[in-house]
């Protein structure tokens, strides 16, 4: 048989089948073209795959994918005339199908992330010490991060290689300004104390405050290193704060938090913006672990924001929240808190 002729056969079929399709109304009618067109044994379709045999073989490619079209376009047709009468035939020719007995959908609900829980956590018992919570932006500039911290120009911590600071700032500032004024670059905050800085600048003494936030460094992601985490700063100014009132407050602040059986240390350090400086480290699991820095506020950070070190004094601690949250839920990998696997961090749902 020759390929033209196949051809035409295939297009009076096809267009036979789509007008009869286009006006066909009823259901029984519907089924009584889809067999004459794609029934099995005697459906026109059938007879003329048939033909598909006595096609010459250098034109069987082109006949098999134009009998392929015509039987996709007969039954997109089908289906078509099938969803126009209600889809009610009784095989119904799209194959869609619908089971009222099967179970329905259920919905998942979120739960509270773990380091949102441990936030709020530390809030609640901070807050009962008498501390309120005040918020700090995370892009910082150059002031409250460093230079009113005490912390100067040549100091290791404003490297640009341990800090995010951010080149668009510098690019807003505009070009035919004609000043030779270097822009000062702002930065993804390294730490909440800039927020010790922005609270002694605006709020009346005496003040009791904590503040948690997420802070950027660029360290490599390990076990225990991640270049986000948050921690909880905490700042008191008063006529006369001291060093034992630190400690009770962070020793309070670990038994509530941890449980009764933790220890605190000090031990001594250094942090431009306090002197003297501490890190305090918990007892865990057979071994003390390092939780954060503090001391009492440096004279020269009380001169920044014009507060009298004669009149009042200070302290500050900044401690870091996933270890806290780690240690509580016993998370071993702070990657695993930001890896977003529902199916982790679904078991501390609350
Ligand atoms: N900002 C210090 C850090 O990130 C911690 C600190 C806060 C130390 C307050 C002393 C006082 O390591």
């Amino acid at each position: 048989m020759a390929l033209d002729q196949f051809v035409s056969a295939l297009d009076s079929m096809l267009q036979e089948a789509c007008a009869s399709l286009l006006e066909v109304q009823s259901s029984e009618a519907l089924e009584q073209l889809r067999v004459k067109y794609t029934g099995a044994k005697s459906g026109a379709l059938k007879s003329v795959q048939k033909m598909l045999g006595s096609i010459d073989v250098k034109d069987k490619p082109a006949a098999g994918k134009k009998f392929n079209e015509v039987r996709d376009s007969i039954e997109a047709a089908l289906a078509d005339a099938s969803q126009r009468l209600g889809g009610g035939s009784s095989k119904p020719v799209s194959g869609v199908s619908f089971d009222p007995t099967l179970p329905g959908l259920r919905p998942r609900l979120g739960t509270i992330h773990p380091i949102t829980q441990t936030l709020e956590h530390l809030k609640e018992i901070m807050g009962r010490l008498g501390f309120n919570v005040t918020e700090g932006p995370e892009i910082e500039d150059q002031w409250h991060n460093f230079v009113a911290l005490n912390i100067p120009e040549d100091h290791p911590a404003r490297d640009p290689l341990d800090n995010f600071y951010l080149a668009t700032a510098k690019s807003a500032l505009p070009r035919s300004s004609g000043s030779n004024q270097v822009p000062e670059a702002c930065l993804l905050r390294s730490q909440t104390s800039t927020v010790q800085i922005r609270v002694m600048e605006t709020q009346p003494l005496p003040l009791r405050i904590i503040s948690l936030g997420r802070v950027y460094r660029p360290d490599a992601p390990d076990a225990t290193h991640f270049p986000m985490f948050h921690q909880m700063e905490g700042l008191w100014v008063d006529r006369n704060v001291t060093m034992a009132q630190l400690k009770s407050v962070l020793r309070l602040f670990a038994t509530s938090y941890l449980g009764g059986d933790v220890s605190i240390r000090f031990r001594p350090s250094f942090f431009p913006f306090t002197e003297p400086s501490v890190e305090v480290d918990y007892w865990w699991n057979g071994q003390w672990v390092e939780f954060g820095g503090a001391g009492m506020v440096d004279p020269n950070v009380f001169h920044s924001v014009g507060i009298d070190p004669e009149a009042w004094s200070g302290f500050a601690f900044g401690l870091g929240v996933e270890r806290l949250c780690m240690r509580r839920f016993g998370i071993t990998d702070i990657r695993d808190l930001y890896r977003s696997d529902v199916r982790f961090l679904s078991q501390f749902a609350t």
